[in-house]
């Protein structure tokens, strides 16, 4: 008589054959009970179906020579206001946009699932610490940002935080040692985005050890699949909540719950919304705004090849310059909508270091690209909004991510973006701030955000006469 374990090892071992994966069984024989039923689980989780579509794709992908035509246009922003008209426009805008606080229609969400590999560190992306004098960690800051918000708007304001099934212990942990930076636990929601497999260039499942898959995050537009199974966006509307807004973990100077883009949001009746950045160069890794075959969408930095990366148009500007600082609002309508239509967002295939084991089972710790990921990107759930509008911000304001270990984009530059953000804040607050040649501050500046969240809030509250005479910290 055959065990259930025995049972399930032969109905999976005919799905995998069937797949053309049954190389993922090889080393059944040596494992132990334990191990055996964790693979199984593991398998199973798949489906076969997606794991054909995938497995196809892979092989289609390495098939193809020259990538498929698309019809590229720029996508039209809202400029940042330069004339007193635009001016007035972003006021009312942003009293639409205070009034949702007010009424608590807003909650956020930051994606904080990805492993940070460029980074180069163990721990969530998250916990990278680059307060100028308090090394708040980012997760802090953007906490903080959100407590401000809920006692300037007298609403609680929910965060949702998107982990992956790699960080999610981590993440959850290092808040609570951290006591949840003294937000309102029960206003916090951790949850995980799924896993994919990783893929070798014929399209075979990776295997990290003898009994596991090599599995990595399915790319923050998994998060589609996570709010679905989490059942989210029903808990946000029986909150009273209407919108979403969404960040990525990695941004220092994001500002959260922007009311200027929630009332432009509104105003325009768009369903999803998007904050830009004109592009630094032509080689910045941001995605930029098009329109694809007449559709919004975002086109990666990896996706749009060198000759429209460096297209002028007539006045010597880059022709896609709005690069996407993944900044979003979203309708929770707009969700529920592409549930009920079943939308699948495409998925991007991308050559990564996967470490894996060889066919003896000997670890193999790559030195080259060896392995294909699956990822979607929630940036494609654009091109299915009935109305998008992308608002352009200030780089120097909003944008300064952290996604290498050192030089550009890095925890050394984010803290110096701080630094020179409040010395700005304060200078337009009246207060001299010492530069040196490099025009940069002399002295290290940090402004809590429980303390000051805008250049309005610290100069209704800076004290008179201040002189900046060395390091100053506002807590
Ligand atoms: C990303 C955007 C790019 C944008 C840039 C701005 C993609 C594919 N591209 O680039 O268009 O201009 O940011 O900084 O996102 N994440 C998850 N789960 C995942 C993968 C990532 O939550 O499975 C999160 C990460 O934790 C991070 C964010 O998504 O917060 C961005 O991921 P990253 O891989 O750093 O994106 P970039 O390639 O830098």
């Amino acid at each position: 008589m055959m065990t259930s374990m025995e049972q399930r090892y032969r109905r999976i071992l005919d799905v995998m054959i069937s797949l053309g994966q049954e190389q993922v069984l090889r080393f059944w024989p040596d494992l132990t009970d334990a191990e055996k039923m964790s693979l199984l689980d593991q398998l199973e989780s798949l489906s076969a179906e997606q794991l054909q579509r995938q497995s196809d794709l892979i092989k289609q992908y390495r098939a193809e020579t020259a990538p498929r035509p698309l019809q590229l246009e720029p996508f039209p922003v809202i400029p940042l206001a330069a004339s007193a008209a635009e001016r007035t426009r972003d006021q009312q805008a942003a009293k639409v946009g205070r009034e949702l606080l007010r009424q608590g229609k807003v909650a956020v969400l930051v994606v904080a699932g990805g492993l940070g590999s460029r980074l180069g560190r163990e721990e969530p992306k998250g916990c990278v610490e680059i307060g100028p004098i308090s090394r708040r960690s980012l997760f802090q800051f953007h906490t903080e940002k959100i407590i401000r918000l809920e006692h300037l708007y007298g609403k609680p304001i929910l965060f949702l935080i998107m982990t992956s099934e790699q960080n999610h212990t981590d993440t959850i942990q290092y808040f609570h040692r951290h006591h949840y930076f003294g937000k309102n636990p029960d206003t916090l929601f951790f949850f995980s985005q799924s896993s994919q497999p990783a893929f070798d260039q014929y399209g075979k499942l990776l295997l990290r050890s003898r009994h596991a898959l090599a599995l990595s995050p399915d790319g923050h537009g998994g998060l589609l699949a996570a709010l679905q199974r989490h059942r989210l966006v029903d808990r946000l509307q029986n909150a009273g909540v209407e919108l979403l807004y969404y960040f990525q973990v990695d941004n220092a100077l994001c500002r959260i719950a922007d009311p200027l883009f929630l009332g432009h949001h509104v105003l325009q009746q768009a369903e999803m919304a998007s904050k830009s950045v004109a592009k630094r160069n032509a080689e910045e890794k941001v995605g930029v705004f098009c329109r694809v075959n007449g559709r919004p969408a975002v086109v990666e930095y990896s996706e749009l090849n060198e000759t429209l990366r460096n297209q002028r148009d007539d006045q010597g500007d880059l022709r896609f310059k709005q690069g996407s600082i993944a900044i979003h609002i979203f309708n929770l309508a707009f969700f529920t909508r592409l549930f009920e239509t079943k939308v699948q967002l495409p998925y991007h295939i991308a050559l990564k270091k996967v470490p894996c084991i060889d066919g003896q089972g000997r670890p193999i710790t790559p030195e080259r690209e060896n392995g294909y990921k699956l990822e979607q990107f929630i940036f494609d759930a654009l091109p299915y909004a009935r109305n998008t509008i992308v608002v352009e911000t200030s780089r120097e304001e909003e944008f300064s991510p952290v996604k290498n270990a050192s030089g550009l984009d890095s925890p050394e530059t984010a803290t110096r973006a701080l630094v020179e953000l409040f010395g700005r804040w304060l200078e337009k607050a009246g207060v001299a701030v010492p530069r040196g040649p490099d025009g940069l501050s002399r002295h290290r500046l940090e402004i809590s955000p429980l303390y000051a969240l805008d250049e309005e809030e610290l100069r209704s509250k800076i004290p008179c006469k201040l002189e900046i005479i060395g390091d100053t910290f506002f807590d």
